[in-house]
């Protein structure tokens, strides 16, 4: 289950610019990797930070605040301080436009 909500515009997801959105009570980041989309959660678990403000390396964001990582495609913690995975959120091109599916 879930419902898809329009996310954002796919002009204005570049690559290696991690783009953070608010859909209703959640914050979602979106990045585009090469002609992939994907979407997390965009608060970090260790302390909140946007990971929106943070560095996309690839398919590694990097949190802006204590340089954690998580692999986007499946949201786990891959570096220290961060140990609890981000959620993921499935995401599908619509016409010129990406949506994502939140709970
Ligand atoms: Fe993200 Fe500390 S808030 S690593």
């Amino acid at each position: 289950p879930g419902t898809w909500h329009e996310a954002a515009a796919l002009s204005a997801l570049n690559e290696g610019e991690p783009y953070g959105i608010e859909i209703g009570r959640h914050h979602v980041a979106l990045y585009r990797v090469g002609n992939e989309y994907y979407a997390t959660s965009n608060i970090c678990t260790h302390a909140e930070a946007l990971l929106s403000d943070g560095i996309l390396e690839g398919c590694e964001i990097e949190c802006p605040l204590h340089m954690g990582r998580f692999d986007i495609r499946t949201g786990e913690a891959l570096t220290s301080p961060v140990e609890i995975d981000i959620r993921t959120y499935p995401v599908r091109v619509a016409g010129d436009r990406l949506e994502v599916c939140l709970p």
